[in-house]
């Protein structure tokens, strides 16, 4: 049996469907349910910044996360495969016409992602302040909260209609398989066996 922790939402959709296709019948959750059991495999529907925890502590011995997740949570685990969904990018963003100066001293960033922001600054040696947020990021240049966002652009669509504009690129994300290590070496075959048949998915589909 493989416990497969998988984010509410599209990526958990997306992952149910290649499952699907390696194995031509449905893996659908009952409403409401977090368990989906279907010999030999249990998924877990948690929350996006959860998947990786599960994995780490082995309530989940496969998981489903964006690599930008993995980055800022910087948790153990191993990156089996990159799935090539979801596909974004962290980027900074300011507003409209503004011009990224790193040299401007006291540059305050708002983001979620705090340690993938903290890391961007401190190997240019800046030293800026960064503003924890929880989402509505893009609100924070326009009313003087922060001078800059660190966040997800995946079509442009929210930077562009609040007045931002991507000024620099830090790393481009997208879904990847994430492992359990202890696990990986317990059930090494049934995990290189799926791995096998996600990846052959994958590359039929790209
Ligand atoms: C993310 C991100 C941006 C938006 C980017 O937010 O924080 O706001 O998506 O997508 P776009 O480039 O296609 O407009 P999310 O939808 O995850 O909501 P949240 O801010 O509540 O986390």
């Amino acid at each position: 049996m493989l416990t497969i922790a998988l984010p509410k939402g599209r990526i958990a959709q997306e992952t149910l469907e290649i499952f699907q296709t390696i194995f031509g019948r449905d893996f659908a959750f009952d409403d409401r349910k977090l368990i989906l059991e279907s010999a030999p495999f249990r998924f877990l529907l948690v929350r996006n910044q959860d998947v990786a925890t599960y994995v780490y502590h082995q309530a989940a011995d496969l998981g489903v996360v964006g690599l930008d997740t993995l980055e800022e949570q910087e948790l153990d685990v191993m990156r089996l495969l990159d799935l090539r969904r979801g596909v974004c990018k962290v980027s900074i963003g300011m507003k409209k016409g503004e011009k990224l100066d790193l040299d401007k001293p006291d540059l305050k960033v708002a983001t979620k992602m705090v340690n993938i922001a903290k890391r961007y600054f401190d190997e240019r040696a800046v030293a800026a302040q960064i503003i924890k947020l929880y989402g509505s990021i893009e609100l924070a240049p326009l009313v003087g909260l922060a001078d800059m966002i660190v966040d997800i652009v995946e079509t442009g669509a929210t930077m562009r209609q609040n007045g931002l504009e991507v000024v620099a690129d830090i790393m481009e994300s997208s879904t990847y398989l994430i492992a359990n290590q202890n696990s990986f070496y317990q059930k090494q075959h049934e995990m290189l066996d799926i791995y096998e048949k996600i990846k052959n998915v994958i590359q039929a589909t790209a």
